[in-house]
């Protein structure tokens, strides 16, 4: 019964977490688990743009800087999430832009200050960022998203944004970071495209990024070692970053049964990928899990339950590892 952080050693892979600072600074039996069963943390809050300055200027290290100060005394890197999200974003910044207060080109000053400091702050001690988070559309036909970065910075905002954060800090890796794409589909090739065309730019592109948010009503994405496979043979890092598996409750043991086979489906497809750094859940625990709160009905999507205690998802993950 080895923890996940010691048999994902082995095979030279971090397993992360997502880390809820406020659970964290709780409950001691939750921050326990995060320093004994973790190699890699990831903030699950406090290093987006609103929680890092809800007031134009002034910034809220604290929480951000305490999870990076105990990842490096618990021996784990950290992944940095994420420099620019069209959610999550100050109020100041969304309303500024809205009401034509602040326009393109003091944008653009912003959005370059904004990477120029968060990554600057972390410099060195931030394994790797997802600089832009959910960058495309949905659908048959994935584009650029219409975010306010894209409408006022240019289509060019991504490389644009690598670029910063690159000369911010030039041994972080830059990932994309991105839901739905786990399965070879238009929306994880449509990334494959942009990734090949920016790579042949020269722009510093070096992970893409898989969340991994299942859902047991939509297919299982069996076909997910092949999708990372393609990335891999760009050159790419790989990972897998949110990692939860949902269903509607009340569970049952074929729920159950197929939460297990679906965090395995993603697992082994990294273990398979030879650059796939790292696998990441969105949280281990039911008892704090994001998706009771945002898909009404669905829940239990975590491999630990409420009362920290081990699911059969946890145990598969022990033995696939
Ligand atoms: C979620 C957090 O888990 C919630 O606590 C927060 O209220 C909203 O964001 N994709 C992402 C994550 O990239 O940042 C999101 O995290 C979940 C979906």
């Amino acid at each position: 019964d080895l923890p996940l952080r010691v048999l994902g050693a082995r095979s030279d892979l971090l397993v992360g977490t997502a880390v809820d600072m406020s659970a964290y600074n709780q409950d001691t039996p939750y921050r326990e688990r995060v320093r004994t069963d973790f190699s890699a943390v990831t903030a699950e809050n406090v290093m987006k743009w609103s929680e890092l300055e809800p007031t134009r200027g002034q910034f809220n290290w604290g929480p951000a800087d305490q999870l990076v100060a105990e990842a490096r005394r618990n021996g784990q890197q950290v992944h940095g999430h994420t420099l620019l999200w069209h959610n999550q974003l100050p109020e100041w910044l969304t309303s500024g832009v809205a009401s034509g207060e602040i326009d393109s080109a003091e944008l653009r000053d912003i959005v370059r200050d904004h990477i120029r400091t968060v990554v600057g702050h972390f410099k060195g001690k931030v394994r790797a960022w997802d600089v832009v988070n959910e960058a495309f559309t949905d659908g048959a036909n994935p584009v650029l998203r219409d975010t306010i970065f894209r409408q006022h910075l240019g289509e060019n905002y991504i490389a644009d944004a690598l670029r910063w954060a690159n000369q911010a800090d030039p041994r972080a890796k830059l990932f994309l970071n991105d839901y739905a794409i786990d399965n070879v589909n238009a929306k994880s090739t449509a990334y494959f495209e942009y990734a090949k065309t920016l790579r042949a730019q020269r722009v510093p592109l070096h992970g893409m990024g898989f969340q991994g948010h299942l859902d047991l009503q939509y297919p299982i994405p069996i076909d997910a070692n092949e999708n990372l496979a393609r990335f891999d043979r760009l050159g790419m890092e790989t990972a897998f970053t949110e990692v939860d598996v949902r269903y509607f409750l009340p569970g049952d043991t074929y729920k159950t049964a197929g939460q297990v086979g679906s965090f395995n489906v993603l697992l082994q497809a990294c273990l398979l990928t030879p650059k796939c750094v790292m696998f990441t859940v969105w949280g281990f625990t039911d008892k704090y899990s994001w998706v009771p709160g945002f898909f009404d009905g669905q829940g239990e999507a975590t491999p630990l339950d409420a009362n920290l205690q081990p699911k059969p998802a946890y145990r598969g993950l022990q033995q696939t590892l």
